[in-house]
């Protein structure tokens, strides 16, 4: 039985939480095709051989430059030379730059193939393993291309996690912070008596990541493709992209998405929408999850020229952010990227400097 089943205009897909890479004991099948994160290769040699002794076996380094479309030729050569055929699975290993890598393939090759996928970061587990999306980049220009294709089936395995470090594991604990924000205050109440104990504690991870996956799936199902509903699934990331872009990746995305809900939440407060108090429980778990980042300098006019250049905003002078007037109550807004707007951000910005003069 499923752990969670998720509905998608390909049908039903499974969830399955169990051991570590299950299903590939005993290495793959004729039919099956490898696609790997490196790292996870070197560090899961033992649990994995079977697999990595496979007659299609695909090491990927988790780089945004290897899920550029200029990289597509190379993936794709390589299946074609290991026999790939229509009916032929390919099997995912990795986060979500290898999920992003074998969904594009799936959907694409031979007009399209079954993936499963077997996420390896936190943020994958908790949060990109389902809603079907695949983004590649086009050089420098991020995620601009994808689909909607889901796996049909995911392996979700807290033993994978083992070897992954606390900065990855933080910017998955940033999506869980983001879905239960979204969901309300019983869902912040309940993560916020988990938080402190994420890290050590797998009963309590193992908590909030499948509470996460439901919120989400709720979402999804009513909004697959990302019209209505499901947009509010974008809290903090307009701000996050940005702060990615403007740092040149140097903060994990799920990091860049805390401080993002962060600037979308005292934007909030700014215009009245809500009381600083009502959104404390989840300021504290936000400025938790974001802490020691702020010594990363945010280029504040490399952040603002990547907030109007969102494909979403593009051209509008204007910037469709998700703000909130209270847990629960999330909305999409649109923002004039004005002076005093700016004003704000770099009110935001020195702030945080002053957070990391502080904690030094
Ligand atoms: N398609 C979607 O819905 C979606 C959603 C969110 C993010 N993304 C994309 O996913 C990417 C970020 O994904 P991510 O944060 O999952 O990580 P990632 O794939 O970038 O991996 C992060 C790091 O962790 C390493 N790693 C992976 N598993 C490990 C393990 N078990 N032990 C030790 N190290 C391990 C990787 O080698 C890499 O160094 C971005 O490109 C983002 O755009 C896609």
């Amino acid at each position: 039985v499923p752990d969670l089943e998720i509905r998608s205009h390909r049908g039903l897909y499974a969830v399955r939480f169990g051991s570590a890479f299950a299903g590939l004991e005993k290495g793959l099948a004729p039919t099956e095709h490898l696609i790997i994160d490196a790292k996870v290769a070197e560090l899961h040699a033992k649990a994995l051989g079977p697999a990595l002794a496979g007659a299609s076996v695909l090491r990927v380094e988790a780089t945004e430059l290897n899920k550029s479309l200029e990289r597509f030729p190379d993936h794709a050569t390589h299946l074609l030379s290991r026999g790939l055929r229509r009916g032929h699975t390919l099997v995912a290993v990795g986060g979500g730059i290898i999920q992003d890598i074998t969904a594009f393939l799936a959907a694409t090759m031979l007009r399209g193939v079954p993936w499963v996928f077997h996420p390896t970061t936190l943020l994958a587990q908790a949060d990109s393993c389902i809603g079907s999306k695949s983004s590649v980049n086009v050089g420098a220009w991020k995620n601009q291309l994808g689909t909607f294709t889901p796996p049909r089936e995911i392996r979700v395995s807290l033993d994978a996690l083992s070897t992954l470090d606390e900065r990855d594991m933080r910017s998955g604990i940033g999506e869980m912070i983001k879905v239960h924000v979204i969901a309300g205050p019983e869902e912040v109440r309940a993560l916020a008596a988990d938080f402190p104990r994420l890290l050590a504690d797998r009963a309590a991870l193992e908590r909030a990541l499948r509470r996460s996956l439901e919120i989400k799936k709720r979402l999804i199902e009513l909004d697959e493709f990302d019209e209505k509903e499901r947009l509010v699934l974008n809290y903090g990331h307009s701000f996050g992209h940005a702060i990615e872009s403007a740092t040149d990746f140097a903060i994990p995305h799920g990091i860049a998405v805390t401080m993002g809900m962060e600037l979308a939440n005292a934007l909030s407060v700014r215009r009245g929408l809500v009381a600083r108090a009502e959104l404390e429980a989840a300021a504290t778990m936000i400025a938790a999850n974001r802490a020691g980042f702020e010594r990363v300098e945010v280029p504040e006019d490399r952040f603002l020229q990547a907030l109007a250049r969102d494909k979403k905003n593009a051209g509008t002078g204007e910037a469709r952010l998700v703000l909130l007037r209270g847990p629960g109550k999330v909305f999409l807004e649109r923002v004039a990227l004005d002076d005093d707007f700016r004003s704000f951000c770099r009110g935001y910005f020195a702030g945080l400097r002053d957070a990391a003069g502080a904690g030094r």
